[in-house]
C-alpha cells in the first residue's frame, strides 16, 4: 500500500501506540485486499458489543491515547446500571462489559450505543465515505442513504474512526457495486413483518452478494428498509442492495447491474415467505417472555406497541421487554408511550443488545418476538417469530396458539 508521509509517521508511532495500532491494523486489512491507499472518511460506526474481544482491541487503542478524529458512534452494550440492580449478571461478564463502555468513552467515540445509529446520533449523507459496522446498518448506509461503506468489524470500524481513514477496497470502488443477483419480488409485502420475512428470504438464497430488486410497488417506509437490512444479514451476508426506484444509487435495473448480466436470478414468492415463517416457529403454547427490538425499535414502532398495550396488562408469567436507543426514549417518555407500556407490565430499556448477558435469567426458556435476529443470537430454547400484534397478543394470554 502507498502511505503519506503522515501514515508512515503515525506508523513509527508519532502519534501514540494506540494511533499506531489501529493504523497498523487497517494496513493489514488494505494488503490484504489488495488496496493501493487510504482514503479519508467523515464518520465512523464500531459495532462492539460487551465481549471480550471487543474488549481486548478498544482498550489497547484507549491505553496507547488513540481518540476518534471523525464521529463514531458505538453499538448497544447494556445499561448497566438498570440490569444490575435487577438480574444477577455474571460477575465476569459484567465486569467485561463496564471496561468496554468505559474504554470507548475514554477514545472520545459517541456513546449511542445503538444499532441504528443511521436514524439519529450518527446520519451519513448521499455519497459520504464511511466505515459502518453492524447488520442492519451497512447495507442501510450504503442502499438506502446512498453513502460508501464496507462491510466493517467492529475493531475495524473504530481503528477508522481513530484514523480517519479506510483502505481503499471493495465497496468504496464503483464496478464493486454493481448488483449480482436479479430478484423478482411476486410476494404481497403488506407491513414490516413481511419486510422482515422478504429480508430473510433474500438473505438465505444470495449468501453474499449484492441483491437487485424489482417487484415491489410502494415506497418502503423506514421500519422496513431496517427489517430487510438486519434480517438478509441473518442467514446471508448482504452489505448493499438496490430496489431501483426506491433506493438511491441506481434508477433502473440496467443501472443497478452497471451494464452487465445478473449473475443469478430468483422469483419470491407469497408462498416463499409464508415458508420462511413456519421455519422460524420451534414452538408454540405458553410463553416466558416477549422480546423487541432487535435492530433497537424506532419511535414509530414504541409508538406502535404503546397503541396495541393501552388499556391491557400482560399475563403475570410473561416478561415483555422493548430494547431502543436512549435518544427514542427520550421522545417516547415525552409521547406518552413509556407510560403505557409500563402501566401494561413492560419495559422500555436503553442502550442494550438482546445478545448480552444481562438476560441470562431468560437462558433456556420459551421467548417471542418479531425479529428472527433476536431468536438466532438469544439461543432461546425456542422460539416463536411473528408480527408484533401477534407478541402482544400472546403476552396478554400468556401463550401462542
Ligand atoms: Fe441490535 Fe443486538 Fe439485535 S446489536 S440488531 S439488538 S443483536
Amino acid at each position: 500500500m502507498h502511505l503519506t508521509k503522515e501514515e508512515e509517521r503515525i506508523l513509527k508511532g508519532e502519534r501514540g501506540e494506540g494511533t499506531q495500532k489501529a493504523l497498523e491494523l487497517l494496513v493489514a486489512i488494505g494488503d490484504a485486499y489488495d488496496a493501493d491507499r487510504m482514503i479519508p472518511i467523515s464518520r465512523a460506526h464500531a459495532a462492539s458489543s460487551g465481549q471480550e474481544g471487543d474488549l481486548y482491541f478498544v482498550e489497547l487503542l484507549a491505553k496507547g491515547g488513540a481518540r476518534c478524529r471523525v464521529p463514531t458512534s458505538t453499538n448497544p452494550v447494556y445499561d448497566l446500571k438498570f440490569f444490575d440492580n435487577r438480574f444477577p449478571v455474571p460477575k465476569f461478564e459484567g465486569g467485561v462489559a463496564r471496561k468496554v463502555m468505559e474504554a470507548y468513552e475514554k477514545v472520545g467515540a459517541i456513546l449511542s450505543w445503538s444499532c441504528i445509529p443511521y436514524m439519529a446520533e450518527n446520519i451519513p449523507l448521499y455519497g459520504e465515505t464511511v466505515a459502518f459496522s453492524e447488520s442492519s446498518a451497512t447495507p442501510y448506509v450504503n442502499s438506502v442513504i446512498g453513502a460508501k461503506t464496507n462491510r466493517e468489524a467492529a475493531q475495524s470500524a473504530l481503528a477508522a474512526g481513530i484514523i480517519g481513514k479506510t483502505p481503499l477496497y471493495g465497496l468504496h470502488i464503483k464496478e464493486n457495486r454493481k448488483g449480482t443477483c436479479l430478484v423478482k419480488v411476486e410476494a404481497k409485502l403488506r407491513d414490516e413483518f413481511d419486510y422482515t420475512l422478504l429480508g430473510y428470504t433474500v438473505g438465505k438464497q444470495v449468501g453474499y452478494g449484492i441483491p437487485v430488486l424489482t417487484g415491489i410497488s410502494k415506497q418502503p417506509t423506514t421500519e422496513e428498509f431496517i427489517n430487510f437490512c438486519a434480517m438478509s444479514n441473518v442467514p446471508g451476508a448482504i452489505s448493499m442492495f438496490y430496489m431501483p426506484g426506491f433506493t438511491v444509487e441506481a434508477s433502473t435495473v440496467k443501472e443497478a447491474f452497471q451494464g452487465d448480466k445478473p449473475k443469478d436470478k430468483f422469483t419470491v414468492t407469497d408462498s416463499d415467505l409464508k415458508s420462511v415463517y413456519k421455519e422460524l416457529q420451534t414452538t408454540s403454547g405458553k410463553i416466558d417472555f416477549v422480546m423487541l427490538g432487535c435492530p433497537h425499535y424506532t419511535l414509530k414502532q414504541v409508538e406502535e406497541a404503546a397503541r396495541l398495550l393501552k388499556g391491557k396488562k400482560l399475563h403475570k408469567d410473561v416478561s415483555f421487554w422493548i430494547c431502543t436507543s436512549a435518544t427514542t426514549k427520550v421522545l417516547a417518555e415525552r409521547g406518552g408511550f413509556v407510560d403505557i407500556i409500563e402501566k401494561a407490565g413492560g419495559h422500555v430499556v436503553v442502550d442494550t443488545c438482546i445478545d448480552e448477558p444481562c438476560w441470562i435469567t431468560y437462558y433456556g426458556k420459551v421467548g417471542m418476538t418479531d425479529s428472527p435476529k433476536c431468536a438466532y443470537y438469544r439461543r432461546f430454547k425456542e422460539a416463536v417469530v411473528s408480527r408484533l400484534e401477534d407478541c402482544v397478543e400472546a403476552a396478554v394470554k400468556g401463550r401462542w396458539k
